[in-house]
């Protein structure tokens, strides 16, 4: 059975809880990976007791001991590679890549970020859509490239964002649509479907993604489009 799933890594800072939603994925059988390590920068992430709770081993590389980003990143590179991942999945992992480490793992490593890219990239999205009155916001899992959040987005959640809304409120309606995403888009990567082409597109069931694959927040269906 192992053998037919794809060993994955997946790096955290905190709360885990994509990790958490691709664990129950994958248990419920969901989803062809298995989790070989998870490791987090931040000994006090509380995705560790996740991972612990599953009985997935677990790795602090705590960047507060190193010098530099490079030094940082080419640890990091050495504990995941023990592993022998096929796939490096960012779940919440709060670090800026080095080139380095963003070229090592070219077309394998796929991460989360919560807004609809390319708009907010980089921190506070929440916020920074409601100071703009935005109308949906959302969540969007894209490959890594060297440019934060830049890299080509598979699928993207999007959110109708309420009058009142909150920041933290949002969040936690964005969050919920985060662990339907990253699940999807990993298991379509588990399956042989999807992956970086060599024209810097995702491409999906053999044809590049010209605009990513869009899940409304009250639709019950994943599937891509046809
Ligand atoms: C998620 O909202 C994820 O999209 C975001 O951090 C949160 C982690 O939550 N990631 C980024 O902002 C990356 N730029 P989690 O630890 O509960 O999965």
């Amino acid at each position: 059975m192992s053998s037919s799933r794809l060993p994955i890594v997946v790096l955290i800072s905190g709360s885990g809880s994509n990790l958490q939603a691709i664990l129950d994925a994958a248990a419920r059988g969901e989803l062809p990976v298995e989790v070989r390590a998870v490791i987090s920068n931040r000994p006090d992430a509380k995705g560790l007791a996740r991972a612990q709770q599953a009985g997935i081993p677990t790795v602090v590389v705590d960047h507060t001991a190193f010098a530099s980003r490079q030094d940082y990143d080419r640890a990091l590179m050495a504990q995941i590679d023990r592993f022998a991942p096929k796939l490096v999945v960012l779940a919440g992992f709060m670090r800026l890549l080095t080139d380095e480490f963003t070229s090592h793992y070219a077309g394998r490593m796929l991460n989360i970020h919560p807004s609809l890219l390319p708009a907010y990239k980089g921190l506070h999205t929440h916020r920074r859509a409601l100071e703009d009155g935005a109308g949906e916001h959302g969540a969007s899992v894209h490959f890594v490239t060297a440019e934060l959040d830049g890299g080509p987005v598979i699928v993207q959640a999007r959110v109708p964002v309420h009058p009142g809304d909150t920041p933290e409120r949002l969040a936690e309606r964005v969050l919920e649509q985060e662990h339907r995403i990253y699940p999807q888009a990993i298991r379509w990567f588990a399956e042989g479907r999807l992956r970086l082409g060599e024209d810097g597109r995702a491409w999906l069931d053999g044809r590049p993604l010209n605009a990513p694959v869009q899940v409304d927040a009250d639709s019950p269906s994943d599937a891509p489009p046809g």
